[in-house]
């Protein structure tokens, strides 16, 4: 079974994904790169700078160390080459650091969408019971 869930270096909902790994549900992470907002983050950086990587790759690798499958999209080939391209490995200090970078990401035109705006739908009414 896989549970398709928004997680993201800042955003990574764990007590969901201790629930899913203790069921032997696979989580997949949609949006690992926070729709592209995380990339003007000059923390996160300064952080892939160390690992002389990009940004997206340091999401990316981020989300495989915690046993996520993440799922990237990008329209441009080169971009494609590097998110799979991620045969490095995070220390437990950056991973732990990770968690809380970006907290409060502004998902920007994306924020419109409940899923990137965190709003919860309206409980459904009497009538919709
Ligand atoms: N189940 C759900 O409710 C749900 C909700 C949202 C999304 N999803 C799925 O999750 C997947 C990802 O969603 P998302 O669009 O939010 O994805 P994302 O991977 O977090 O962000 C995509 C953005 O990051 C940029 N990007 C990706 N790799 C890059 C790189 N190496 N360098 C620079 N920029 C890079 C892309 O631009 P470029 O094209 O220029 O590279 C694009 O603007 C989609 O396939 C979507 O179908 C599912």
């Amino acid at each position: 079974m896989v549970n398709q869930v928004l997680a993201h270096v800042g955003n990574t909902p764990f007590d969901l994904i201790d629930y899913c790994r203790s069921k032997g549900i696979l989580v997949e992470a949609y949006s690992p790169v926070a729709h592209g907002a995380v990339l003007k983050d000059p923390g996160l950086r300064a952080i892939a700078d160390r690992y002389s990587v990009s940004v997206p790759q340091l999401c990316i690798r981020y989300c495989l160390q915690l046993d996520l499958a993440p799922l990237p999209k990008t329209m441009n080939p080169a971009h494609m080459r590097d998110n799979a391209d991620v045969d490095f490995v995070i220390s437990d200090a950056d991973m732990r650091g990770l968690q809380s970078t970006c907290e409060g990401t502004d998902y920007g035109e994306a924020s419109m969408f409940p899923v990137f705006g965190k709003k919860r739908q309206a409980e459904p009414t009497t009538t919709e019971r």
